[in-house]
């Protein structure tokens, strides 16, 4: 029945994001519901107040906001923040536990969001974390550094499996073997480990890498007798394997009454997966959606479980979030990512950008069109976002998650940066926004020789002079595929439609 209603209310949601000519209005105000639609469902319909409540998630895949640029995509923690206001409102005791895969790639810029996004687990009352490949490809000396217990480290503790060890001894504490809490009265009892899968990725025969995976089932038995000892109420797996292996575990150790598992489907069924009396679930990826997980020792079953979809009709902001991304911003500044050599590569042309300014000393009325468009002003946004969130929108002008598609001379697919590409308003201001470049490719060979052409036409090479012309050229036959849906992706630009798009932004002159 609750099943049945979640579902109904995303499927509202889709209607109200789905209307094709809306998609401005949708997108500059917190979303009021059009009048002719019903509000969503409410959520934790029926549920009375549990013994004890926990949060379920994992997969994060570096999405410490809602994925892409549309306001209709559903996630993000500052949503996950305000549902979890919400339930303390009401008094629920309240605590999370994630599966891990925190991140989807473990640069510098991961690192730090690695800690942003943890501390706002942590702030939201999270108790575990399961290590999963996202967290050990990560150094194992930063590990140790985040997790271990002791004064003025906050997130000690945090990092949990029973088959991981760092630096060939379980001394250190991290990853903790388990971890057994309070919450409500109850007692709640937590381990993970890592499957077959993760274990060669970030263990491999032979490699020498300070991370030794044992065998899961083997690791269960030497953690259990420990932590069954303490008697938890209810116990929880967090498996980071197959959903075949997930299930063998739920079989082969009756013990944990819920199994939490990865891999499925980035919008998963709402169903349990009962395995004898265990519960395998699934929380979905990228943060879109939080497991609530509602013990009542004295029913049965005692569980309820339920998958909130986070969209921006009933969940907000949260100012604990905002801290959170400031603080963020304000690391991804001060380490000025942008310069790092890690994200650095030679653009396969060997041109290099000039800027927009330069292409209209010729293309005067392409560059008037291009001035007037969106494209032309993808920078500000980023300083500004959108209408109506200027009161509380953190700037995101450091950050190459953003900027890779909303300045000039970057690869966004990969979020690096080209060569001669945009670093900073201080020294390459000319490449802010998404320029005639992006599209074209670097034109400064093709501008040194027009401008050597212009003044003296005997000067310049013609062969070279209409090879750099026709490398500018593209065909709007093939642009789409090409260009256009390296940034207007599903994520970013769900509305998009490349007839109506590039209608808005033709400019069919030469001069
Ligand atoms: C000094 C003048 C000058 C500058 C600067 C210049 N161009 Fe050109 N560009 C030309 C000329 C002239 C042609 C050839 C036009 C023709 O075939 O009639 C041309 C051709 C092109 C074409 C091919 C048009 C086609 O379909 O044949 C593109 C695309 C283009 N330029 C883009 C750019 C971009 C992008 C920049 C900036 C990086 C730029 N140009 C800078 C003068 C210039
Ligand atoms: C390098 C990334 C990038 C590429 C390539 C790109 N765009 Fe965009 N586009 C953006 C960004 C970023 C915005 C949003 C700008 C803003 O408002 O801040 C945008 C906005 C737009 C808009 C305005 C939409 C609106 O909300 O009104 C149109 C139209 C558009 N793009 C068309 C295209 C077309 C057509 C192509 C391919 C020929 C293309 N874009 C290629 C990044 C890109
Ligand atoms: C993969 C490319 C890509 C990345 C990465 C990206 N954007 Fe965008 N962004 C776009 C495109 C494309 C649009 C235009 C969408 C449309 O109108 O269809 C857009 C639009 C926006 C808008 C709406 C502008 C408006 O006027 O409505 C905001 C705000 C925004 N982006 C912020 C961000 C922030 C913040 C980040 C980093 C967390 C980011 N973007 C990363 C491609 C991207
Ligand atoms: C969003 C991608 C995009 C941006 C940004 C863009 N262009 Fe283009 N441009 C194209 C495409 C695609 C075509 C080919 C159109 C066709 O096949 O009819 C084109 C065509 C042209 C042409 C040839 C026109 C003709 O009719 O032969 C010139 C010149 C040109 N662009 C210059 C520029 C300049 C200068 C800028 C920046 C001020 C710019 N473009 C920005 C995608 C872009």
């Amino acid at each position: 029945m609750i099943r049945h209603q979640v579902h109904c209310a995303a499927v509202i949601l889709l209607l109200l994001s789905g209307c094709g000519g809306c998609s401005r209005s949708t997108t500059t105000a917190p979303v009021a519901p059009a009048a002719t639609v019903s509000p969503p469902n409410p959520y934790l319909e029926g549920w009375e107040k549990p013994a004890a409540a926990l949060f379920l998630s994992g997969e994060q895949f570096g999405y410490l906001e809602p994925c892409g640029c549309s306001l209709t995509q559903s996630g993000g923690l500052a949503r996950r923040a305000s549902l979890e206001a919400m339930l303390r409102e009401k008094g629920w005791p309240l605590a999370g536990l994630d599966l891990g895969g925190t991140l989807k790639r473990a640069r510098r810029q991961d690192q730090v969001k690695f800690e942003a996004i943890l501390s706002g687990l942590k702030e939201i009352g999270y108790q575990a974390v399961g290590a999963g490949t996202a967290e050990l490809h990560l150094p194992p000396g930063d590990l140790l550094r985040l997790f271990s217990e002791g004064d003025g480290i906050p997130l000690g503790g945090l990092l949990v499996s029973a088959n991981v060890t760092l630096f060939d001894t379980p001394d250190l504490g991290v990853p903790q073997r388990f971890r057994v809490f309070e919450l409500g009265g109850k007692k709640i009892g937590v381990t993970s480990v890592l499957g077959r899968k993760g274990a060669e990725e970030v263990a491999p025969d032979g490699v020498q890498t300070n991370i030794k995976v044992t065998d899961p089932i083997a690791a269960l038995d030497a953690v259990l007798p420990t932590l069954t000892a303490e008697k938890p109420d209810l116990l929880v797996l967090l498996a980071h394997g197959s959903t075949d292996e997930a299930k063998a575990w739920a079989q082969h150790f009756p013990q944990f009454q819920v199994v939490l598992t990865t891999g499925g489907p980035e919008d998963p069924s709402e169903k349990p997966t009962v395995v004898g009396e265990t519960w395998v679930l699934e929380a979905g990826h990228k943060g879109k959606h939080i497991g609530v997980l509602g013990f009542y020792p004295d029913a049965k079953p005692p569980l309820k479980w339920e998958l909130i979809q986070l969209d921006n009709v009933r969940f907000q902001n949260d100012l604990r979030m905002d801290v959170l991304m400031s603080n963020y911003q304000q690391q991804l500044k001060d380490l000025d990512l942008a310069r790092s050599d890690e994200i650095l590569v030679p653009h396969p042309s060997g041109d290099k950008f000039a800027g927009a300014k330069v292409c209209g000393e010729c293309h005067t009325k392409a560059y008037a069109k291009w001035e007037k468009s969106k494209h032309a002003h993808a920078f500000e946004t980023l300083v500004k976002g959108r209408k109506g969130q200027e009161a509380t929108w953190v700037s995101r002008i450091y950050d190459p998650d953003c900027l890779c598609c909303h300045v000039t001379g970057w690869d966004p697919e990969n979020v690096v940066r080209f060569e001669s590409g945009y670093l900073d308003q201080a020294s390459t201001a000319h490449l802010a926004g998404q320029q005639c470049e992006n599209c074209h490719g670097p034109g400064q060979k093709h501008t040194d020789l027009e401008r050597a052409f212009k003044k003296d036409l005997k000067s310049v090479d013609r062969d070279m002079l209409n090879a750099a012309r026709a490398a500018a050229k593209l065909n709007s036959a093939t642009v789409e595929a090409k260009v256009c849906k390296n940034c207007h992706d599903y994520e970013n630009s769900p509305k998009f439609e490349f007839k109506k798009y590039w209608g808005e932004i033709h400019h069919p002159w030469k001069d």
